[in-house]
């Protein structure tokens, strides 16, 4: 039987433009949000799409329950709120939108370097309550010439090494997936993860959140770790084990952190808690993505990914 995506349900906050192409293509649209599972699984009951951000959790109940539908999307990168094991096994597609949001990412995590390097926040919140402690905020140091790794040289992970190598930073990286000659053709240098601990002074990670990613900055990596090295993860929350984090910033191992992602989101735990108040962290709330350039792109990429399944399937049908 063929795939024909004749209803959707959007469940998130996507930009219009998606609605828009979808209803452009013929594809009923709906838009409902914060639903909850037990209203999810009934708006699902007649429809063959469904699309999310990350506030929706596309959970093994909520896929098992539904009926109709055959494609969900993610207007985004990252596809760990939806179960893909089950989606599989019931034969859903599952798509992505890598593509729109990686610039935004990117400039954040440049951003969150550049603060880290020179206290910026502290610094601001400190001047704007009329305060002028220019002696307790000086002490930064520059980033030209010093060494930044970057964990992950995929999409995010190669603007960033580009746009701080401007900077006049070195940059070293590890990815089991790209090659020496690769690395070097953007002036990179490609090491292995032991090699480039002992001589990072930022560490920047853009992996996605995999089992082998998983706690990939943890205790026993800090202790390799210069005295002082700064910490950035804009990518997913628990690749950098937030535990070992706080310890590394109390015992002054680690000399700052710029979190945007947090393994708990909101962060309401006690750890993450203590983390967010630490001075030498600076934290976001998941902001990689959220520019009106980002979140237009990826709507975009998502419908079109839609529109481009009916059209294959009307061609091909199986
Ligand atoms: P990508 O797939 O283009 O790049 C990920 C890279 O990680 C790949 O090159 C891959 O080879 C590499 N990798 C895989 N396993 C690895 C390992 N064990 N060690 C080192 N590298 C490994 O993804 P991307 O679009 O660059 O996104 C990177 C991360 O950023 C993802 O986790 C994504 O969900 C996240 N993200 C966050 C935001 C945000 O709002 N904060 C926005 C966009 C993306
Ligand atoms: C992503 O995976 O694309 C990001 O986490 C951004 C988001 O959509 O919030």
């Amino acid at each position: 039987m063929a795939l024909s995506i004749k209803k959707v349900l959007i469940s998130d906050n996507v930009d219009k433009k998606c609605e828009d192409l979808l209803r452009q293509n013929n594809i009923e649209v709906v838009c409902k949000f914060k639903l909850s599972s037990l209203e999810l699984i009934k708006e699902l009951s007649d429809c063959d799409g469904l699309i999310v951000r990350s506030d929706t959790k596309v959970t093994k109940e909520i896929i098992e329950a539904s009926k109709s539908l055959s494609v969900i999307g993610r207007a985004g990168t990252g596809v760990d709120n939806i179960d893909i094991n089950a989606a599989t096994k019931k034969g859903i597609i599952v798509l992505n939108a890598p593509n729109g949001n990686a610039i935004s990412a990117c400039e954040l995590t440049c951003a969150h370097i550049t603060c880290l390097a020179r206290n910026v926040p502290a610094a601001c919140q400190s001047t704007k309550e009329l305060k002028w402690e220019r002696k307790l905020y000086s002490g930064g140091c520059e980033l030209s010439g010093k060494i930044l790794a970057v964990i992950g040289l995929g999409r995010i992970g190669k603007e960033v090494a580009v746009r701080m190598k401007s900077f006049g930073m070195q940059i070293i990286a590890f990815d089991p997936f790209v090659t020496n000659v690769e690395a070097h053709a953007l002036s990179i240098k490609r090491l292995e993860l032991d090699d480039i601990w002992p001589l990072a002074d930022y560490i920047t990670v853009h992996t996605p959140l995999i089992p082998q990613t998983k706690n990939l900055i943890n205790k026993s990596v800090f202790e390799k770790c210069k005295r002082g090295v700064k910490i950035v993860n804009v990518a997913r929350g628990g690749i950098v084990n937030e535990e070992d984090l706080l310890h590394a910033l109390e015992e002054g191992i680690c000399g700052g952190a710029a979190l945007d992602v947090f393994s708990e989101e909101p962060p309401v735990n006690v750890i993450l808690q203590r983390l967010l108040c630490h001075p030498n962290v600076i934290a976001t709330p998941h902001l990689g993505a959220s520019t009106k350039e980002a979140q237009v792109r990826v709507a975009v990429e998502v419908a079109e990914q839609f529109v481009s399944l009916n059209d294959i399937s009307s061609k091909f049908p199986i």
